[in-house]
């Protein structure tokens, strides 16, 4: 990829997030690290910058429309205009059987794992219309979950929000496939990332990893390589996928 392309990638302070804003970086694509906690995401920002990257971080809480109209000013501010938007930050409530389940926990899961695309739709798709007017690639990367594709009983309305992550990702990848923006989503297996201990429940760490057939659980560098690719060239007739990064655990 050549260097003026930008991307913005929102939880990129921990977990997939850091590893798809480094990814992009080590290809010479300037990033904005967009995460509502701050010392993270300064820190994924300050590590690219002292590689010789481009990156800038930019405080955001996904679900508020105000704080996806402040990126896309400081993106604009700093690197001129967005090619790549990866909505990425992601949230759970630990597992548990449904009827235990909350309308908090309701809420949260579809607050930061849907709703969070709502605006991210409403602020970015103009941007990127704006930078396929000028000629250049625009796409966006949704991480959904293999959760959104099967049944994981105890996370039931984090699976309804990663499936319907997956849905909007198709329709989108339809309704704007005119304009050659292109919509994919990421479905990653259970993950080497801060969230990890909350998709637990009753099963062990090891039981899960017996349900993968290349036997480990997925590493950031997976999810940002996967990522990073389906935002490429080399991707261009790639659109409305769903992959699973799973490591088998679909097949
Ligand atoms: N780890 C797994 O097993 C797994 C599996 C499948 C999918 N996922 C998905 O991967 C994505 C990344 O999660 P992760 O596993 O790297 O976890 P993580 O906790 O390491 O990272 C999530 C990041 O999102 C940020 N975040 C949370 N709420 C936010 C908000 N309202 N606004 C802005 N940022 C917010 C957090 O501060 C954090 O930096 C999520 O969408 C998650 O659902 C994770």
């Amino acid at each position: 990829m050549s260097s003026p392309r930008v991307a913005i990638v929102t939880g990129a302070g921990s977990g997939f997030g850091a590893g798809i804003a480094q990814r992009f970086a080590k290809d010479g694509v300037a990033v904005v690290v967009a995460d509502v906690a701050e010392e993270g995401g300064n820190k994924v920002a300050q590590d690219i910058v002292a590689k010789g990257g481009k990156a800038i971080f930019v405080k955001c809480d996904v679900t508020k429309r105000e704080a996806w109209e402040n990126v896309l000013a400081e993106t604009t501010a700093a690197f001129g205009g967005v090619n790549f938007v990866i909505n990425n930050a992601g949230a759970t409530y630990a597992s548990k059987p449904v009827l235990e389940t909350t309308e908090a926990d309701f809420d949260k899961v579809n607050d930061v794992n849907l709703k969070s695309i709502f605006y991210s739709v409403h602020v970015m798709v103009p941007a990127l219309l704006e930078t396929r007017k000028k000629g250049g690639p625009a796409a966006v990367v949704n991480v959904a979950s293999t959760a959104g594709i099967m049944g994981r009983p105890g996370l039931t309305w984090y699976c309804a929000s990663k499936a319907a992550a997956i849905s909007v990702t198709k329709n989108l990848a339809i309704e704007f496939g005119p304009d050659q923006i292109r919509f994919n989503a990421i479905c990653p297996v259970f993950g080497n990332t801060g969230l990890k201990h909350m998709f637990v429940g009753q099963a062990s760490e090891e039981q899960i990893i017996k349900t993968i057939p290349l036997g480990r659980a997925s590493e950031p560098e997976d999810i940002a390589n996967s990522t990073v690719f389906l935002c490429s060239d080399e991707a261009s007739f790639l659109t409305g996928v769903a992959l699973p990064v799973d490591g088998g655990r679909l097949a």
